[in-house]
């Protein structure tokens, strides 16, 4: 048995979780700053590098008391070195660094955007992955700070074959929320205005599908494109400001809008998951918590194609998927502790990724 801490602060939560050989939870303790950020509409990194170093004790004290295990019954320590906010990413570095050193326990690197796939095989929902069954898995990462499709194969190699030219799903949840007036995160908001609403009665644009008669270059087939989407709704509201006092008009645009965003999402990963035969889709990051999204891989998703969609406790930021996702390098990890923090994987093609063959 083997258990690792893992620590979490790359954007506005910090977190810490204990989980026993890569998929038991034993604790999962979230703090959020969202309140904190709510007044400016969006994640302040300075304000959010303050907060985590207000909290990371308190909540990794927490952690290791729900889990009921101390520092020396632990086999190592995982934490998130990036992408994310360098300020927020250093708190959590540096606190993990001095917590393994003095402990001298191995200390793992954990790439945040890989972790959110490990957050769909937590509570042994589902099995793991590693079998030969599960390949090609194709991983749909929906995050504030990403919209991605990761294809991996069962020799462990990973490829990004789709991402987004400018804003991440998330952002564009964020920002339309923020046109609408609906608050921070957009994400819930626009799903609570969108109840009720008519998917159908705005049509709001389908970037790089080639949809509107617009031709879809082949580089762009599996890539996405949300700031057209928002400019459009942006235009919307200015049109439409008195109508969007009524909250039928409003919860018709939210609907629409949301739908927008979903189609797109959806058809673009069954296109690839066509293309590249996949056996298995994955639906993770904060954005796969949304309950349309959620309702329409199941409905459309070919019998052939296993579908895993994480917990919503584990779409948005949390430390298990980092824990969970570190036990696949533990029996490699070394007392090393110069490890750097990094804001961005834009420039990386290919990914390592450690598969699980059990
Ligand atoms: O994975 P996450 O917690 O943080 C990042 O790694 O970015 O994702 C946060 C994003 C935010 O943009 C938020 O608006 C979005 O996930 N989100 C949602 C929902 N819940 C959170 N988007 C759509 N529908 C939701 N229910
Ligand atoms: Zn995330």
């Amino acid at each position: 048995m083997s258990l690792i801490l893992g620590i979490e602060t790359s954007c506005d939560e910090t977190a810490a979780a204990v989980v026993e050989d890569g998929s038991i939870v034993r604790s999962n303790v979230v703090s959020s700053q969202i309140s904190r950020h709510a007044v400016f509409g969006g994640v302040v990194p300075e304000l959010a590098a303050r907060e985590h170093l207000a909290s990371i004790e308190t909540v990794v004290d927490a952690a290791l008391k729900e889990a009921e295990t101390t520092i020396p019954s632990l086999d190592a320590i995982a934490v998130t070195n990036g992408p994310g906010l360098m300020p927020a990413l250093l708190i959590g570095l540096n606190f993990a660094k001095s917590l393994a050193f003095s402990n001298s326990l191995p200390l793992i690197p954990v790439n945040h955007f890989i972790a959110h796939i490990y957050g769909s095989f937590l509570d042994g929902k589902t099995e793991m992955p590693g079998l030969k069954e599960t390949y090609p898995l194709l991983a749909l990462v929906v995050s504030g700070g990403h919209t991605a499709l990761l294809l991996i194969m069962p020799d462990s190699s990973s490829e990004i074959v789709g991402t987004t030219l400018d804003d991440a799903s998330g952002e564009a949840f964020d920002k339309g929320a923020k046109i609408m007036g609906l608050g921070y995160p957009g994400g819930p908001a626009i799903q609570k205005m969108s109840r009720g609403g008519n998917i159908a009665k705005f049509a709001f644009p389908r970037a790089l599908t080639g949809s509107a008669g617009k031709a879809l270059s082949p580089e762009n087939r599996f890539n996405f494109s949300f700031s057209g989407l928002k400019t459009s709704l942006l235009k919307h509201c200015k049109k439409f400001g008195g109508e969007m006092k009524d909250a039928k008009f409003a919860s018709d645009t939210a609907a629409s809008y949301q739908e927008a965003i979903c189609d797109v999402l959806f058809r673009k990963t069954l296109d690839a998951a066509d293309y590249f035969s996949a056996a298995t889709i994955v639906l993770c990051g904060g954005v796969a918590c949304n309950s349309a999204l959620r309702e329409k891989f199941p409905k459309g998703v070919p019998g052939g194609i296993k579908l895993i969609t994480a917990k919503p406790e584990y779409c948005t930021d949390n430390a298990a998927m980092i824990a969970a996702c570190a036990w696949r390098c533990l029996e490699t990890s070394e007392r090393k502790y110069d490890i750097d923090a990094f804001s961005r994987i834009d420039k990386l093609e290919r990914l390592p990724f450690v598969v699980n063959v059990r």
